[in-house]
């Protein structure tokens, strides 16, 4: 009887849930699946009628079929679907049976289901997945966080079901109790979009230098043979060749609406160019990940600069109407006999500041684990992170390896670009960094990610920041006290004494 439970059960069918169950059927693991719809479930086994799928229809039946302690990956939509299916799952289940979110929960909701699940004797773990679609098909990066024995009993499914790298490492590990999973999965999302906003920037600077979209593709595929080899830079060449042919597998979604205006959406656009990027608007949107760790960022003070102009590239994207209108009333104030609104580019020198302002990206998004590990009482461990990231998630970047390498010498490393094994690419990518910010600027060509990674570094570097002015001010309006640099001491001085 009990050679016919199944091994593990995943609850939900889009597209996420499917690819991973059918990644666990992979493995050799028999997958039971369920859908609140159930034809949804129905369909994915019948799609794949050689793998190990059995569809239960109720949740009772599905609890019935699993072996103990049950093992339960909900991968449903984030947010109170998630508790409505741990509710009704609770009084099916028995002590030790283990619960999974495997969705892009808030890792304060995973942190509150971990405690309460804790007081009903249920193992919780919340589940960072990356990759997306077909990362859950043939690898994703996985970052379990919660029931440290949880994970125990479902680590030979996750090392099963992980990207790997150099032959068999697998991407994957425990990275901390409560929501320590879906925390260091939310900050890798912040650091994709600075990445993403990297290369979108590159692509402007080359543009309105004149390059067409095949030689930005072999720019970025050079660059892809070296240090600065990344899936998003792999994804860019594609995204970059990719011709805007009459297309019968594009499929029109939904036939909404566009918020902007016809009479608006080709501005500035090349209405004549054969490459499907041309066409596509300059609107980006997002799912809230890369918010809620800037949201984090405000919240524990660490600076994410760069992760932050990422995000709000993409709000300012969303204004396309007000941006057409601006373009017809602000000035570019550019002078035109030295920049002629063009940048000056030197493509080795752009690679150097590419890699730096990557490295700076990283740099942040490791700065806020670090501040959240501590605030959180979680023990992050860096180096761990850095590998996980390393196959199936969107940030694969060569990079890694000399991320890993310095919190190998150093796992309580306070900043990333302090490590020693950083030198040469600080080196080479610093003046070409303000090269690059300052032909831009003058060009009057927007690079907020390249100069906020400026202005980072700049600030990371000042022995003695502007910051005294700001204690006088506020000491002058509001008598908030100022520290000396000279004695110890909280002082206040009557700026406007006249006697
Ligand atoms: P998508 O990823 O396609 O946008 P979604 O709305 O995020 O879809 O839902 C993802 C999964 O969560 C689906 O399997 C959905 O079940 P249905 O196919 O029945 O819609 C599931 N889901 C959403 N709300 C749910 C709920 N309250 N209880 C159980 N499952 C739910």
């Amino acid at each position: 009887m009990s050679n016919n439970l199944c091994d593990i059960a995943v609850l939900g069918m889009a597209v996420m849930g499917k690819n991973l169950a059918l990644n666990i059927a992979d493995n050799d693991y028999k997958v039971a699946i369920y859908n609140r719809t159930t034809s949804k479930a129905i369909a994915a086994a019948e799609e794949n009628p050689e793998q190990n799928l059995s569809v239960f229809v109720t949740l009772e039946e599905l609890v019935a079929n699993l072996k103990r302690p049950r093992k339960l990956l909900l991968m449903v939509k984030a947010g109170a679907a998630v508790d409505k299916l741990i509710e009704s799952l609770l009084p099916l289940l028995d002590e030790d049976d283990i619960i999974m979110d495997g969705g892009n929960s808030h890792f304060q909701d995973t942190q509150r289901r971990f405690e309460e699940l804790q007081q009903h004797d249920i193992q919780y773990l919340g589940v960072g997945v990356s990759g997306g679609e077909e990362g859950a098909r043939r690898g994703p990066a996985i970052m379990p966080g919660g029931s440290k024995a949880a994970y125990d009993a479902v680590a030979d499914i996750f090392e099963a079901i992980s990207a790997k790298v150099n032959d068999n490492e697998a991407c994957e590990a425990y990275m901390g109790s409560g929501g320590a999973g879906h925390y260091v999965k939310m900050v890798h999302n912040g650091i994709e979009y600075a990445d993403m906003e990297i290369i979108a920037e590159i692509y402007s600077l080359l543009k309105a230098n004149g390059y067409s979209n095949l030689e930005i593709a072999d720019v970025f595929e050079n660059w892809d043979r070296g240090d600065l080899s990344s899936y998003l830079s792999e994804i860019t060449v594609d995204i970059l060749r990719e011709k805007d042919l009459e297309n019968p597998e594009d499929d029109l979604l939904d036939d909404i609406e566009s918020q902007v205006g016809a009479e608006y959406r080709a501005v500035g656009a090349d209405n004549e160019s054969e490459f499907l990027l041309d066409h596509i608007l300059d609107i980006s949107e997002q799912k809230g990940t890369g918010k809620w760790t800037n949201q984090e960022g405000l919240e524990l003070h660490v600076d994410l600069s760069i992760l932050y102009s990422g995000l709000n590239a993409r709000y300012m994207s969303a204004e396309k109407t007000l941006r057409v209108q601006a373009s017809e009333i602000l000035p570019a104030g550019v002078d035109a006999e030295n920049a002629l609104g063009k940048p000056n580019i030197d493509i080795e020198e752009l690679g150097n500041a590419f890699l730096l302002a990557r490295l700076i990206a990283y740099a942040q998004g490791f700065a806020l684990y670090k501040s959240a590990s501590k605030a959180y009482g979680w023990d992050l461990d860096y180096k761990s992170i850095a590998a996980t990231f390393r196959g199936g998630c969107i940030i694969r970047s060569k990079l890694l390896v000399p991320i890993m390498e310095a919190y190998d010498k150093n796992p309580d490393l306070d900043n990333l670009l302090l490590a020693d094994n950083f030198e040469a690419a600080i080196s080479q990518g610093i003046t070409a960094l303000r090269k690059l910010v300052s032909t831009a600027s003058l060009a009057g060509v927007a690079i907020p990610a390249f100069s906020s990674a400026l202005a980072y570094y700049d600030s990371l570097r000042a022995a003695r920041s502007q910051a005294n002015m700001i204690s006088a001010q506020r000491d002058y309006f509001g008598a908030h006290t100022y520290r000396r640099t000279d004695r110890d001491g909280v002082y206040h001085h009557e700026w406007n004494d006249e006697t």
